[in-house]
């Protein structure tokens, strides 16, 4: 069996059941997709020097090389601050508005793709395989073929792909795409992203879409198809089950004492929903007063990206309303918000969502969003929460069960969170019983073998070339 290449902006270090919390899905989804091939994870050290530091930093862990890069402070700031999460985070995410397109960022971005193709290139064996994730690399693929690499390459995007009206505010769609063609095979999390995807081929690049799940744009043939990322479902079960008689899990009970939970688990991010979400819960409390005193929301939400001022923002808007909920319907004995600013360990984390009475998931956007799966994952069969869960996350095309919801529709949220704490225990388990066994067979262990198959029998460009 070929070598894997993984190639992600963050790079975890594998450390069984580690995590912080903190970090995003895709973390935990590759230190599994990597553990059985052997390979290479290969991305940003995650530290900013003054100055460029050479080549990469090696690190073996069993049969994974990981292979890491320091950024210079203009690389960081054009790069990851810039270009990846001020232009096409934003972009990607539908919200235009906010974001903040120079050339200089651009540059930078093409400039560190190149960097990091100079510099993963001698690190590749030939018969290796690269599967390069997320939109902060969609130029690697065409920096590499440049520099002589003719192994096979994937890519695959984690958040959503605009719809065309979206895209082409970019002022650099077209090289985008174009660059994305160059991969081998380009997945998509939803068939909704792919079909977007499409549309601009066929009406932007002027390109043919053929029946085989290939498509003919800029003189390259890749093929195109949706994988829905997913969960170590089983472990998820069996971390919760674990956690249930851990010391947090007990502490979070008692405090509670006999009150409901609903449990939202977010990067602070403002593609969560996270303020229409306060809003939708302060609903249920105002309309709804039976619940007062007898609901408690907790929100874990892990900064992130804190240099950037969006994230500043949407941190004081969080801690605002949360605070204005808590200080308008507090009692001496009961807080209605607890916000937690802070990551924590994932087995205690899915002990938490096996506590909660009902997962609250409401992004305004989301590529798939794996805490809605965890939530289902994480649940007792006996006696299931409920999952609250916003139709525009990825995860709603499959978690049909879910209570799904607008998140811009605040009243219509707080009424459906009266209706999921209320919901009799059958409907509970019916719900939850066509989610879980929908993850049992759609797992991470599906989605990395979907991919690495249709990625090994894709023909390569770089033959062509
Ligand atoms: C999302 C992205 C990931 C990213 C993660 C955390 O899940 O799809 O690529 O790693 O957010 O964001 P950060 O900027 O801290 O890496």
């Amino acid at each position: 069996m070929s070598r894997l290449v993984v190639v992600s902006n963050r790079v975890a270090p594998m450390r069984p059941g580690g995590g912080t919390g903190a970090e995003g899905g895709l973390a935990v989804a590759m230190q599994r997709a990597l553990r059985d091939r052997g390979g290479v994870w290969f991305g940003w050290s995650g530290k900013t020097l003054p100055s460029d530091s050479g080549d990469a930093s090696i690190v073996e862990i069993g049969p994974v090389s990981y292979a890491t890069v320091d950024l210079s402070q203009q690389d960081h700031d054009e790069y990851y601050t810039g270009f990846a999460n001020s232009v096409l985070w934003p972009l990607f995410h539908n919200r235009i508005d906010l974001t903040d397109f120079t050339r200089r960022d651009m540059a930078g971005y093409l400039r560190v793709n190149a960097m990091f193709a100079g510099r993963l290139l001698p690190l590749l064996q030939r018969n290796d395989v690269l599967w390069i994730h997320d939109y902060h690399f969609i130029p690697l693929g065409e920096s590499l073929r440049r520099a002589g690499c003719r192994q096979k390459m994937g890519f695959f995007l984690h958040v959503p792909w605009p719809p065309m009206e979206i895209l082409l505010a970019l002022p650099n769609h077209v090289s985008l795409v174009k660059q994305l063609c160059t991969y081998d095979l380009i997945g998509f999390q939803t068939e909704a992203d792919k079909h977007s995807f499409l549309e601009y081929i066929r009406q932007e690049a002027g390109g043919e879409v053929l029946p085989s799940g290939r498509i003919r744009a800029f003189g390259m043939s890749p093929i195109v198809k949706s994988f829905p990322i997913s969960i170590d479902t089983a472990e998820v079960a069996e971390l919760s089950r674990r956690a249930e008689k851990g010391a947090q899990s007990k502490r979070l009970k008692k405090s509670l004492m006999k009150r409901q939970l609903v449990t939202g688990v977010d990067r602070l991010d403002y593609t969560k929903g996270l303020i229409q979400r306060l809003e939708s819960y302060q609903h249920l409390l105002s309309n709804y007063p039976a619940f007062r005193g007898r609901v408690t929301l907790l929100q874990i939400a892990p900064p992130s990206r804190s240099d950037l001022a969006d994230y500043q923002r949407i941190r004081h808007q969080v801690e605002t309303i949360a605070g204005h909920i808590n200080g308008t319907f507090a009692e001496f004995d009961w807080s209605p918000v607890r916000y937690l600013n802070r990551g924590f360990k994932r087995q205690t984390l899915m002990g938490f969502l096996r506590a909660s009475n009902v997962g609250l998931v409401t992004p305004l956007r989301d590529g798939m969003n794996l805490v809605a799966k965890e939530f289902v994952a994480a649940q007792d069969p006996e006696d299931p929460g409920v999952l609250v869960l916003s139709r525009f996350a990825g995860a709603a095309r499959e978690l049909e069960s879910a209570l799904l919801v607008n998140p811009y529709d605040i009243e219509g949220v707080g009424d459906t969170l009266a209706k999921a704490l209320t919901m009799p225990i059958e409907e509970r388990r019916e719900r939850w019983a066509a989610m879980f066994k929908h993850l049992q067979r759609y797992d991470l262990v599906y989605w990395r073998d979907t991919y690495m198959g249709a990625l090994e029998a894709a023909p390569c460009g770089a033959a062509a070339a």
